[in-house]
């Protein structure tokens, strides 16, 4: 029985002795569950003491009129400014019409859980009805329970949305960056559809992550999608999903990421490369808000923002009728442009500060000495590979456990020159990660990337180095171009 489980603290504000008396004498068959903690007969007394017990008291029961300024609906009000979860009971004197609904309106609007009329002062043993009167204390007590539980997993959520916000800070301070971060706030604030540009590794998905975290849908779902590492048969079953028996070998249903993203974000990274009979269906999703799931024939209403994003030109797709021009409207509302890292070269010690940082803390081990002549090693590189080859390269100084990172260090970390076997397969491990499973033409660009910076470090000219990879110089030119690689030529 509800009545036996509960242990509840009371704090009483009444200034009536006789009015205290008959409190305690309503709830005393429950004594030894229901406690009052303290009786005051001032507001302002009981404020202090809830300012300096937090935590302590679930329930207020407290006289209406009641001397020493503070009382009434202010009193109420500032209780719950101090704890939220406290519940109030609130006791009139008959005085006060007991039809009168606009006073009740008054106290529950200034935040009172409950109100009861004290019964006429020729009733010694009762304040109230007993049985009602107890049975509103237990209720306000398990909704104060409710409420702490409620209070502490939004703390919790609020926390988690901290932390990653944390992780997944942007580091920049050069202008375009400053603008990048106030359009990600603005941006966050709206619910529209946002599509990020930017080269390879500027922090595209960093962008995309800061949108949904600060965007009121944080506490629900981001959902990552890379849109050309999926085999195109598979695309929509992944988006969309299927119901059970939809097709042969579909032993179960399937909830695609959109119903998944339901009330949060989705991000779809590489959108450019979606085959074309599932951009007909995500534009569906986003002009009727519905979802078509295979083997089902109504549709699944969804509420999802899209994050789309792009290192390809995507005009081009769009001319080359590879991308749906109408889609292309629909993702491009609100359009967000990442800048490659030579066009804000003063972010350059900043990112590589925080890597160094961070790295060496994860690594256990102190953060090494940067000097000048080396950070302008760092400035003068061009960085083609963006933020993610920048750190890279912080990963590969601390390998080598220096405590000064000399300007030779820098650009063999730069050149992945004169490594050791073993250092050049660590290098490649940040290749084989589960985390980020890249498709197979980037993974081959990729390597073909270091691939072309370890041979032209162990060359003497670019010549030496097509020589050496078996290419006609012109094919290399065209080929390290491609690449992103500054030539000689
Ligand atoms: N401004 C920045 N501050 C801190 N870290 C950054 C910043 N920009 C990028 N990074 C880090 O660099 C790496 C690459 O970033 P991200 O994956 O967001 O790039 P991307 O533009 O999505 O690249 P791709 O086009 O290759 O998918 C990540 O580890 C990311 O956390
Ligand atoms: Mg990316």
């Amino acid at each position: 029985m509800i009545f036996e489980e509960k242990n509840i603290n009371i704090l009483l504000i009444e200034d009536e002795e006789f009015d205290v008396r008959r409190v305690k004498n309503t709830i005393s068959p429950f004594s030894s569950r229901i406690k009052i903690v303290e009786t005051f007969s001032n507001g302002k007394a009981a404020v202090e003491y809830l300012q300096s017990n937090k935590g302590e008291i679930d329930i207020v029961i407290m006289d209406y009129q009641i001397a020493g300024g503070l009382m009434g609906e202010s009193l109420i009000q500032k209780i719950k400014e101090i704890d939220n979860t406290i519940q109030i009971i609130v006791i009139t004197k008959m005085t006060v019409n007991i039809s009168d609904y606009n006073f009740a309106n008054k106290l529950i609007k200034a935040g009172a859980f409950w109100y009861c009329t004290k019964y006429p002062g020729d009733i010694e043993d009762y304040i109230y009805q007993p049985t009602d009167f107890l049975l509103s204390l237990f209720n306000a007590y398990e909704k104060s329970l409710l409420e702490k539980e409620r209070f502490r997993s939004q703390l919790k959520l609020r926390r988690n949305v901290e932390d990653i916000l944390f992780q997944k800070k942007i580091i920049g301070e050069s202008p375009v960056m400053k603008e990048l971060k106030e359009e990600i706030n603005k941006f966050a604030k709206s619910n529209v559809n946002t599509l990020i540009r930017g080269a390879s590794g500027t922090g595209k998905e960093l962008v995309a992550y800061n949108i949904h975290y600060r965007s009121d849908r944080k506490y629900e779902n981001f959902v990552i999608i890379n849109c050309g590492s999926l085999p195109n048969q598979l695309v929509e079953s992944e988006l969309f999903g299927y119901e059970k028996g939809a097709f042969t070998g579909a032993d179960k249903k399937k909830p695609g990421l959109f119903e998944i993203a339901h009330r949060g974000t989705i991000f779809l990274d590489e959108v450019t490369e979606l085959p074309l009979s599932a951009q007909v269906k995500l534009l569906r999703v986003i002009q009727d808000g519905e979802i078509e799931k295979i083997g089902r024939t109504e549709k699944v209403k969804v509420d999802v923002r899209i994050i789309a994003a792009t290192n390809r030109n995507i005009e081009e797709e769009v001319k080359e009728k590879r991308f749906r021009e109408d889609l292309y409207y629909r993702l491009n509302v609100l359009p967000i442009y990442v800048p490659e890292l030579k066009k804000r070269p003063t972010d350059i010690p900043l990112l590589i500060d925080y890597f160094l940082s961070n790295i060496s803390i994860d690594m256990g081990r102190d953060k090494p000495e940067i000097p000048e002549e080396t950070m302008k090693v760092f400035l003068n590189y061009d960085w083609p590979g963006n933020v993610r080859e920048l750190k890279n390269v912080v990963q590969r100084i601390l390998f080598h456990a220096e405590s000064v990172v000399t300007p030779t260090l820098a650009r063999r970390a730069i050149g992945v020159g004169e490594l050791s076997q073993g250092q050049v397969d660590s290098n490649l491990a940040d290749l084989f990660n589960p985390g980020s499973i890249l498709p197979l033409k980037d993974f081959e660009k990729l390597i073909r990337e270091r691939y072309f910076r370890f041979v032209r470090m162990n060359s003497n000219s670019d010549t030496e180095a097509a020589r050496k990879l078996g290419l006609a110089p012109p094919n290399f030119y065209r080929m390290a171009k491609e690449l992103g690689l500054k030539t000689t030529e």
